[in-house]
C-alpha cells in the first residue's frame, strides 16, 4: 500500500518538473489536490484509508501527509520558477528600443490669418498705436447712426448686413464702430489724443467670390490729435505698406466716399496683371484695394466727444486677408475659412 503513495509522489513530481505556464500549473493542481467540483489524487488515496487494517492505517496516513507537504514545497517553487520564467518571457517580448527615431506628433501652426494679424499689429505698434478690441455684436447706433449714418440713410447700402431677430443689433459689417467706443472710453471725454488700431472679424450677408468672404477682419486704425493732417494719413499708410511689402511696394490712393470721413480715399497696392487670376483678383486693374481711410468726419468726432474745432484725425480701415493674399500668393480668398488642412498647412 505504501508503495503506490511512492508511485503518486514520483509521478507527480515528475510531471511537476515539466510543467512550465500557469495553466499547466493549475492543472498539476486540480490532479493533485482537485478542486472545488473534483477530488484530487491524494484526497482519492485518503480515501482508501478507511479498507485498510486498523495496523496499516497509522503508517498509511503519515505517508500521506508526508506525500502532500513534499507537493506542496515543490508545487510552491514551481509557482515562483514559472512566474519568474513568464514575466522573463513578456519582458522579452515587449522589448522597447528606446534608441529608435520617435514618431513625431505633426505641428501646429498659425493660421495665415493670424500671422497677418500679428504682423500689421507690429508695424502699428512700432508707429506708436495701441491695439484696441470692440464687439463683434453691436448696434445698428454704433455701426450706423453714430458714423454719420442715420437711419434710412443711403450710405448704409455699402454694407450688406446680417441683422439679428433682435432689433437694432446686427453683425458689425466694419470695425469703424471701435472707433466711436474707443473715442468714449479713452479720449477722457475729447481731451486726449490717440493713436489706436482695432484689430477683428466683420460679417456681411455678401455673395462669396474669389475676392470677397461673408466673414474677414479688418484693422482699423484712429489717430486723434490737434494738427492731424491728411499727410499725416498719406505718410503712415506709406510707411506701413513698406514695412509690409518691401521697399519696393507701389500703393495709390483713390478719392473714394465714407460718409464717417471727409475727405475719403481708398488705398490700393499693386499685385500684377500676369495671369487670369491676378484679372480676377484685381477686377483687370493689377490693384488690389487693401484700405479705405480718410479725415475723420467733424460729426464723428463730436459723438466720440471731441470738438472738431480743436481736434482732428484719420482714420483707416484695411482688409488682412486681402493682403495675405498679396503677401503668400493665395488666389482665392474662399480658403481662409474652409479648414482644409492642404491649404492651411502651407503656412
Ligand atoms: N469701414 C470701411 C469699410 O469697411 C473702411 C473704412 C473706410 C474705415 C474709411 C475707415 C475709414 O476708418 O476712414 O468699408
Amino acid at each position: 500500500m505504501l508503495a503506490s503513495l511512492d508511485d503518486l509522489e514520483r509521478q507527480a513530481l515528475d510531471e511537476l518538473a515539466g510543467v512550465e505556464t500557469h495553466e499547466a500549473l493549475h492543472a498539476w493542481q486540480a490532479k493533485y489536490f482537485g478542486t472545488k467540483r473534483s477530488k484530487g489524487a491524494l484526497e482519492q488515496a485518503m480515501a482508501t484509508l478507511a479498507t485498510l487494517s486498523p495496523e496499516e492505517r497509522p503508517a498509511f496516513g503519515k505517508r500521506v501527509n508526508e506525500v502532500k507537504q513534499t507537493l506542496l514545497d515543490a508545487l510552491a517553487k514551481r509557482q515562483a520558477a514559472v512566474k519568474a520564467a513568464e514575466l522573463e518571457k513578456a519582458l522579452n517580448a515587449e522589448t522597447l528600443d528606446v534608441t529608435l527615431p520617435g514618431t513625431p506628433p505633426p505641428r501646429g501652426r498659425l493660421h495665415p490669418s493670424t500671422l497677418t494679424l500679428r504682423r500689421i499689429i507690429q508695424i502699428f505698434s512700432r508707429l506708436g498705436f495701441e491695439v484696441y478690441r470692440s464687439p463683434e455684436v453691436e448696434t445698428d447706433e454704433m455701426n450706423f447712426g453714430l458714423l454719420n449714418m442715420p437711419p434710412e440713410h443711403p450710405a448704409r447700402d455699402m454694407w450688406d448686413t446680417f441683422y439679428t431677430t433682435r432689433p437694432g443689433v446686427l453683425l458689425r459689417t466694419h470695425t469703424s464702430p471701435g472707433q466711436i467706443r474707443v473715442m468714449r472710453e479713452r479720449g477722457a471725454n475729447g481731451t486726449r489724443p490717440l493713436r489706436v488700431i482695432l484689430p477683428g472679424m466683420v460679417y456681411r450677408y455678401e455673395q462669396v467670390t474669389a475676392r470677397s468672404e461673408m466673414q474677414f477682419n479688418q484693422v482699423e486704425g484712429l489717430a486723434i490729435g490737434r494738427n492731424i493732417t491728411f499727410a499725416d494719413l498719406k505718410g503712415t499708410m506709406a510707411e506701413f505698406a513698406r514695412q509690409m511689402f518691401g521697399s519696393a511696394a507701389r500703393i495709390r490712393f483713390r478719392c473714394s466716399y465714407f460718409p464717417f470721413t471727409e475727405p475719403s480715399v481708398e488705398v490700393d497696392v499693386y499685385w500684377g496683371l500676369a495671369t487670369e487670376r491676378d484679372r480676377m483678383i484685381t477686377k483687370g486693374t493689377g490693384w488690389l484695394e487693401i484700405a479705405g481711410a480718410g479725415m475723420v468726419h467733424p460729426t464723428v468726432l463730436r459723438n466720440g466727444g471731441y470738438d472738431p474745432a480743436v481736434w482732428s484725425g484719420f482714420a483707416f480701415g484695411m482688409g488682412p486677408e486681402r493682403q495675405a493674399m498679396r503677401l503668400l500668393g493665395i488666389g482665392d480668398i474662399r480658403y481662409f475659412w474652409q479648414n482644409d488642412l492642404r491649404f492651411l498647412e502651407q503656412f
